[in-house]
């Protein structure tokens, strides 16, 4: 939220549950060093009193962890008409912060007050995983919603080893039903999953409980796929639709040839379009002419190759690159 009068810029981090007041004069300006001391403050959101935490008090602060704001999740701001207040919706507390800003260009913001909006604490399992699966209590700056954002793909590429490849992260939608994970397949439950990728993301600062993977399992588990754009009323595939260049097609023709003789469905069942929904069909890996490398820097990358998991479809119309 840009003030422009006062050249001053406000950030939310749901990360760290923390408002940031930037110099914007500093940030946009020529010089990089100036732009290293744009933050003029950092205002902590705290949960409301009584609030449930992810893990025991004590084990925030410290180790140079996130502290307890973590557990506010602001994600959207507004400044008043006067610019004097700014209001924070908090989106895991579900309460709008007061922020007096008045005096901000003096790093002197302050909390006013909470209001609560709407009520956070049903399904007490899956809102303690919403809140792991958002924020970076380690502070190493990875959080699931940093590769997987709001629980989808953003077309984000990433590098990681064993072995050395360019990856690209999956979508999170559905994927409880398409075991097993990874390239290789080396995760084989959406708990071992957590367990796994959460440990390494705080670099073991802290290491999870197993409370923590419960939720974050649980609210990852949780997170279906998106309506499909395209279908008609009943759910069913168009007669008709039109392409993005403006030519018609014909879904139902489509759908004929994919399960008869263009031979998809052999590879890519319907209803999840892979053949990991099942367990006796899970964990084909296949050679299907694909580049075995992510065409960038193709000499830095380890060429192990054991073939591709068959990719379900359920972000294959709403991910880019698919
Ligand atoms: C640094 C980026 C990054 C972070 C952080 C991250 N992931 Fe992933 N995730 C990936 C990539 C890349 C893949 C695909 C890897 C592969 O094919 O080997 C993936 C795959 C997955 C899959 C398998 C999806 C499928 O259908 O194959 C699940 C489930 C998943 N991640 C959940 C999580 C959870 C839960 C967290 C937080 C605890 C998390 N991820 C954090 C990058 C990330
Ligand atoms: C022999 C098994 C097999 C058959 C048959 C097959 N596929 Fe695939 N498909 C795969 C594998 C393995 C991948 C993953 C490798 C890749 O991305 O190229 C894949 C990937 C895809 C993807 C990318 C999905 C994503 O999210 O990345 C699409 C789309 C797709 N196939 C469509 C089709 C269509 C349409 C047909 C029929 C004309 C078909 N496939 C037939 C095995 C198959």
């Amino acid at each position: 939220m840009l003030d422009d009068a006062r050249g001053l810029l406000y950030g939310a981090d749901v990360a760290l549950g923390l408002v940031r007041v930037f110099d914007a004069k500093k940030l946009a300006g020529k010089n990089p060093k100036d732009a290293e001391k744009a933050v003029l403050q950092e205002v902590a959101i705290e949960p409301p009193p009584g609030f449930p935490f992810i893990r025991p008090k004590e084990d925030f602060g410290i180790k140079g962890r996130a502290g307890l704001a973590l557990h506010s999740g602001p994600a959207a701001l507004q400044l008043s008409a006067d610019r004097k207040t700014l209001y924070v919706l908090d989106r895991f507390t579900g309460t709008l912060a007061r922020v007096d800003v008045s005096r901000a260009d003096q790093k002197r913001a302050a909390v006013i007050d909470q209001l609560p909006i709407t009520p956070m604490l049903g399904q007490a399992s899956r809102r303690r995983g919403e809140i792991l699966y958002f924020t970076d209590l380690g502070r190493t700056a990875v959080t699931c919603d940093a590769c997987h954002p709001d629980g989808h793909t953003g077309g984000l590429m990433f590098e990681k080893t064993s072995p050395l490849r360019i990856y690209r992260p999956m979508t999170v939608r559905g994927a409880l039903e398409t075991a097993p994970y990874f390239t290789p397949a080396s995760t084989f439950s959406m708990g071992q999953t957590s367990k796994f990728v959460m440990d390494r993301n705080r670099y073991s600062n802290p290491t999870p409980t197993i409370e923590e993977l419960e939720d974050v399992t649980r609210y990852a588990s949780a997170v279906v796929t998106l309506p499909n754009p395209f279908v008609d009323v009943s759910g069913a595939p168009p007669e008709a639709l039109t392409l993005p260049d403006g030519r018609p097609s014909h879904p139902r023709k489509g759908l004929e040839l994919f399960e008869g003789k263009a031979e998809c469905s052999g590879c890519h069942p319907a209803p999840q379009f892979t053949t990991d929904q099942d367990n006796e069909t899970r964990g084909k890996f296949l050679d299907v002419g694909t580049p075995h490398l992510m065409g960038l820097r193709e000499e830095l990358q380890d060429p192990l190759f054991r073939g591709f998991g068959v990719p379900p479809w359920r972000a294959a119309g709403t991910c880019s690159p698919c």
